[in-house]
């Protein structure tokens, strides 16, 4: 969740660096830092609390020059966020620095060692006592002394580590978190995510687990903690830099709404053929196993467990099997009978989400096939996983997951669909009409934009006083239900609920009134006409009701104040296509407020702590 970047090379490395930042931001905010050495071997240090902006204030006209430096940003684990706390950290002797994402869990065992070896702690991070182990390790070659200190740490971290005298030379290192080395030419970069070095290389080498990185300008020595040389490919990323930028939209997130269409005809290439039947070249290798099967396992969090919902119930249809959604913090410590019979399915947009990491390690060590469906190459779930379904979907910067739920529900379908087809469970017709709507996805997805988004910003602003929205939906629609209510809240924080309609007259019902509105997803599937009962019952307790419904529908406008039409599909996609409007009026509702719409207070990006 914070961000980290490095460079060294020819050219002044402070911009670079803080460019790197911006496009980091996302990943954690509460602070940010930089560390520049010049050509004297001096360090210089600045960080400061709150948003990037206040640390270029205080930069100013001061950046030194400098060809080699590390920069952060940082979303608060140990210690308040403030100046003190902010990366990077020091030892004693100021050689060293440090900048880390993740946790040290022996820390405080570590840190009692360190001051009573006389060193002096001045943060309340965990991080400042790497950079004193580090201190501790060094014999004249930071390499070396980094992957000694590393041997004395547990936990979960990616860092980057400079030493004043050693110019040019950068070290980094990942254990469960996230960090890249980006090369071009005459330099070289480090850091947590491909968005921040893009601008300039689009060749990247995803460290691993246990990696040691010793970055210098013309190129990259990989060991690990013992010193072994690791031999890493260099991928090349057609992401070009402008795809992670606004692109003309105010905010990322109305940005990635927007790109759906394209996320999904991404999400659908070579799994939907002109044939209109699926294809999962991924899952090949499982093929044996998934005919043997009993039962399926989903795992996720957050917006990830709402897709995977729908993934759960087009994998009941069509294998037979029981499928199941557990969210990631309970199957850790609660987890369901595993074994080698049982398919799970880990969904996760960042693939570093601890949450879901550890579910899933767990039930790879009890024999369970695993199948990852992520949007992120190289991540962590990857390296989990004997299949991996990428979404395809470009790199999602709004902390508000949008483009990779419907990613995420489309490539869970198609999963559930190919696995239905091998085991004989799913008809050639059914497919063919999945297959059919499935094609015709992207450009629906556009209609309901150009249908939702010239009306969005009217609808938010007729009830941007309520007191709280109550969400319902039947069977297909309420995972969108779900996903609807949670948007709303993270980014707007207005208080939503999202129930199967159902449930209301067992309890949730006493909330409406004519402060809280219902949002009813209505579209056409075989619960529509148990959903508007439910509906008419909110009404008679004075709820407005804003329904999202299906071209043509022609009796919903009786029963709800207020439409948002989306075009029919196959019901076991329809969450993709109802979703679109309530992301609208999410969007819309936080701009009214005046929030922070791409970086909500309390949330992170990619959550890597449990
Ligand atoms: C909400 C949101 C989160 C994530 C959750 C899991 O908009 O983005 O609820 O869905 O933290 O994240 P991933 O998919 O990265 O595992």
């Amino acid at each position: 969740m914070c961000g980290i970047v490095g460079y060294t090379g020819p050219r002044e490395a402070g911009p670079i660096l803080i460019e790197g930042l911006r496009r980091l931001e996302y990943r954690g905010y509460d602070s940010a830092g930089i560390a520049l050495v010049d050509e004297e071997g001096v360090l210089f240090v600045e960080k400061k609390a709150g948003k990037l902006g206040n640390l270029t204030t205080a930069l100013a006209e001061r950046t030194p020059h400098a060809a080699m430096g590390l920069a952060h940003t940082r979303w608060a684990t140990h210690g308040r966020p403030n100046d003190l706390n902010a990366h990077p950290h020091g030892d004693c002797t100021g050689d060293i620095t440090v900048i880390h994402n993740g946790i040290i869990e022996n820390f405080r065992e570590l840190r009692d060692g360190l001051e009573a070896r006389g060193h002096r702690l001045v943060s309340e991070t965990d991080t400042e006592a790497l950079a004193h182990l580090v201190e501790e390790a060094y014999e004249g070659d930071l390499a070396d002394a980094v992957r000694a200190a590393l041997r004395r740490v547990e936990g979960a971290y990616a860092i980057v580590v400079m030493h004043r005298a050693e110019r040019g030379r950068l070290v980094g290192a990942r254990q469960d978190v996230p960090l890249v080395v980006g090369r071009n030419g005459e330099e070289s970069f480090i850091a947590s995510d491909v968005a921040a070095v893009l601008a300039h290389t689009n060749r990247i080498i995803f460290l691993e687990e246990g990696d040691v990185a010793d970055v210098r300008p013309t190129g990259v020595l990989i060991t690990d903690v013992e010193g072994v040389v690791r031999e890493r490919p260099e991928t090349l990323i057609d992401w070009s830099p402008e795809v992670a930028e606004k692109g003309g939209y105010e905010h990322f997130m109305l940005k990635e709404i927007h790109e759906q269409p394209t996320a999904l005809r991404q999400a659908l290439a070579g799994r939907v053929g002109r044939d209109e039947r699926v294809h999962v070249p991924e899952i090949e290798a499982l093929l044996p196993v998934l005919r043997t099967i009993t039962r399926i396992e989903l795992v996720a969090c957050g917006t990830a467990s709402y897709a995977a919902q729908v993934g759960a119930a087009a994998l009941e249809a069509w294998t037979g099997l029981p499928a199941r959604v557990t969210v990631g913090s309970e199957f850790r410590y609660s987890p369901p009978p595993l074994d080698a019979r049982t398919l799970v399915i880990a969904v996760t947009q960042s693939g570093e989400t601890a949450d879901t990491i550890a579910p899933t390690r767990l039930a790879r060590e009890r024999g369970c096939p695993i199948i990852a469906v992520t949007n992120t190459v190289g991540s962590a779930i990857t390296r989990e996983a004997a299949a991996v379904l990428f979404l395809q979907a470009g790199p999602e910067i709004a902390v508000a997951a949008s483009k990779t739920f419907v990613t995420q529900v489309t490539t869970l379908v198609i999963l559930a669909a190919a696995i239905g087809r091998l085991r004989g469970s799913m008809s050639d017709e059914q497919e063919l009409e999945l297959g059919r709507a499935l094609h015709a996805l992207p450009d629906a997805a556009q209609r309901a934009l150009d249908a939702n988004a010239p009306r969005a910003e009217g609808l938010a602003r007729r009830y941007v006083n309520s007191r709280g929205f109550m969400f319902v939906g039947r069977g297909a629609t309420y995972p969108a239900a779900l996903e609807g209510a949670l948007k709303l809240k993270e980014i707007s924080y207005v208080h939503a609920e999202g129930y199967p309609a159902g449930e209301l007259k067992h309890g949730p019902i006493s909330l409406l009134d004519a402060d809280c509105p219902l949002v009813a997803i209505a579209t056409r599937s075989s619960t529509y006409d148990k959903l508007i009962s439910n509906v008419m019952e909110g009404r008679a307790r004075d709820a407005r009701v804003i329904a999202v419904a299906t071209e043509g529908d022609t009796h919903i406008e009786r029963y709800a104040d207020d439409v948002a039409w989306v075009p029919e599909t196959h019901e076991a996609i329809s969450s993709v296509l109802a979703i679109i409007p309530l992301q609208l009026f999410a969007y819309h509702m936080a701009i009214a407020r005046g929030t922070d719409v791409d970086q909500p207070r309390n949330l992170a990006k990619s959550v890597t702590v449990e």
